[in-house]
């Protein structure tokens, strides 16, 4: 398929497709291609925004229209588009060596590289690595080796995992099971349920209101620690979790949770994984949050995503010497059955390190940090147009949650799709953000500059007023 030449075609962009171009993908698109989390029947009436190219912050449609992506792909463009650096890292890796074996015995030069890298910007004794292909399989693989090491050392009861109400960990079926997010469940799934138990999720806008934020933390403390003894801590393999909850709406748990949890653990002798899929490789102006901004020592931390910032498919744990002494002095040895053919793939890792290279050449978590907070500033001001309930976040992870009423908090009934009306109005204004039901997630490319942040709230402000309109029209609010 060509892509039209901008000379050509004047003002249009040079990633814009000629007209039959453009109509053929479409109808591919609705013939052939089963996208993420289809809705079937809707995917029959929907016309795909058709993404064709991407320059910085911003992607560009098969009309040649310019959008600033707010939603940094899906949390992962962390650098942002048309990086040169990591482009041609991975043009000259694969020419080098497109593939290697991943099984002992073999190694290839990127993976075994950024594998010590990852060591060195990890916490203290997190110094081994396993990669995957993506978060999913970031996190079953990192139970995986969690129940391998319980039962190694002689803890083979040690099965349960703890997990949080909107929660997301991934899409296979177990890191499915693991998750939390109600409208996820789908009756037509069946889920592991035996090992998995949940606990609340540490959301401070839903919190019963006549709490303040520092009972609301001891209730969940001593939630958990309830949830562990009803268990019997000796049933109990590891607790799952995100940092800051992603998926789940962007939820900030209450200040001293994640230590005050991460110590319960500790103290029950509980494995303590930090999902930071999302939260690892600058998102919140760190390499990793955990110890950085939580001040937590997990045993293990899942990353993926801006690993790459996109550009290649990776993800992967990094886990600590003290889990490892154990698999290492074990006798008898016994093997870990736990790999994909595209563990530590060399071109995926080629792309990381240059990702790496380029975050530390441009000091990207001095960015967020300066950036970061000029963005969470902006986005709080929207607060005082009259659906906004909540904007919640850190840095360039934002929510902003629509409701109906503000002071009783009442939610739109899910048939309104608020948020999807928001995404609509923001995407004629040249703004992409995601959907999901009456919130919206705003996680853009790390690089923004205070201009583009301006025109992204602005943007925003203008889609959430014009929403305010069509639903006051349409007698949904007054
Ligand atoms: C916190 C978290 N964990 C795991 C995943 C799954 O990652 P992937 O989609 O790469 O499998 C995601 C994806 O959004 C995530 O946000």
């Amino acid at each position: 398929m060509a892509v039209t030449d901008s000379f050509e075609i004047g003002s249009l962009n040079k990633f814009a497709l000629s007209g039959n171009d453009a109509a053929a993908i479409h109808v591919g698109d609705q013939r052939h291609y089963t996208h993420a989390w289809p809705s079937f029947r809707s995917a029959q009436k929907a016309r795909s925004l058709v993404v064709t190219g991407g320059e910085g912050a911003y992607v560009y449609d098969a009309q040649g229209k310019r959008y600033l992506d707010g939603m940094g792909g899906l949390w992962c463009v962390n650098m942002g588009y048309g990086r040169n650096e990591i482009v041609e890292a991975i043009a000259e890796q694969a020419r080098a060596l497109p593939y290697c074996n991943p099984v002992d015995g073999l190694a290839n030069a990127p993976a075994v590289r950024l594998a010590e890298k990852i060591a060195s910007l990890a916490p203290d004794d997190l110094n081994h690595v396993f990669f995957t292909c993506g978060g999913s399989t970031a996190n079953d693989s990192a139970l995986r080796l969690i129940q391998f090491y319980q039962s190694i050392r002689g803890k083979p009861d040690k099965r349960f995992v703890l997990t949080r109400l909107r929660a997301y960990h991934g899409s296979t079926i177990m890191t499915a099971s693991l998750g939390g997010n109600p409208p996820d469940r789908s009756p037509h799934l069946r889920f592991i349920t035996d090992i998995v138990r949940q606990v609340s999720s540490p959301n401070l806008y839903r919190m019963p209101c006549d709490m303040s934020e520092a009972a609301f933390c001891d209730f969940l403390v001593e939630e958990l620690r309830a949830k562990i003894l009803e268990l019997g801590s000796e049933n109990i393999a590891a607790f799952f979790a995100e940092p800051i909850l992603g998926s789940g709406g962007v939820i900030v748990p209450p200040k001293d949770y994640n230590r005050r949890t991460w110590e319960l653990c500790k103290e029950y002798d509980i494995l303590y994984v930090a999902d930071e899929v999302i939260t690892a490789f600058g998102r919140l102006g760190h390499f990793f949050s955990s110890n950085a901004m939580f001040e937590t020592q997990p045993d293990i931390i899942t990353f993926a995503k801006g690993i790459t910032s996109g550009y290649q498919p990776l993800g992967g744990f990094v886990f600590s010497d003290a889990i490892h002494k154990v698999l290492v002095d074990a006798e008898p040895q016994a093997a870990f059955i736990n790999g994909y053919t595209y563990s530590g793939h060399p071109v995926a890792c080629a792309a990381a390190l240059a990702n790496i290279e380029l975050m530390e050449k441009e000091n990207i978590c001095a960015h967020v940090h300066n950036a970061g907070a000029y963005f969470e500033k902006r986005l709080r001001a929207l607060s005082d147009l009259q659906i906004v309930g909540d904007v919640r976040g850190s840095y360039f992870m934002m929510c902003i949650e629509s409701v109906m009423d503000k002071s009783s908090k009442q939610p739109f009934p899910p048939n309104v799709g608020v948020g999807d009306i928001i995404a609509r109005h923001a995407s004629d204004l040249g703004l992409i953000v995601r959907p999901l039901g009456s919130m919206n997630i705003l996680s853009p490319p790390l690089i923004l500059n205070r201009e583009q942040i301006d025109d992204f709230t602005l943007s925003m402000s203008e889609a959430i007023q014009r929403t305010q309109i069509e639903l006051s029209a349409a007698n949904i609010i007054k």
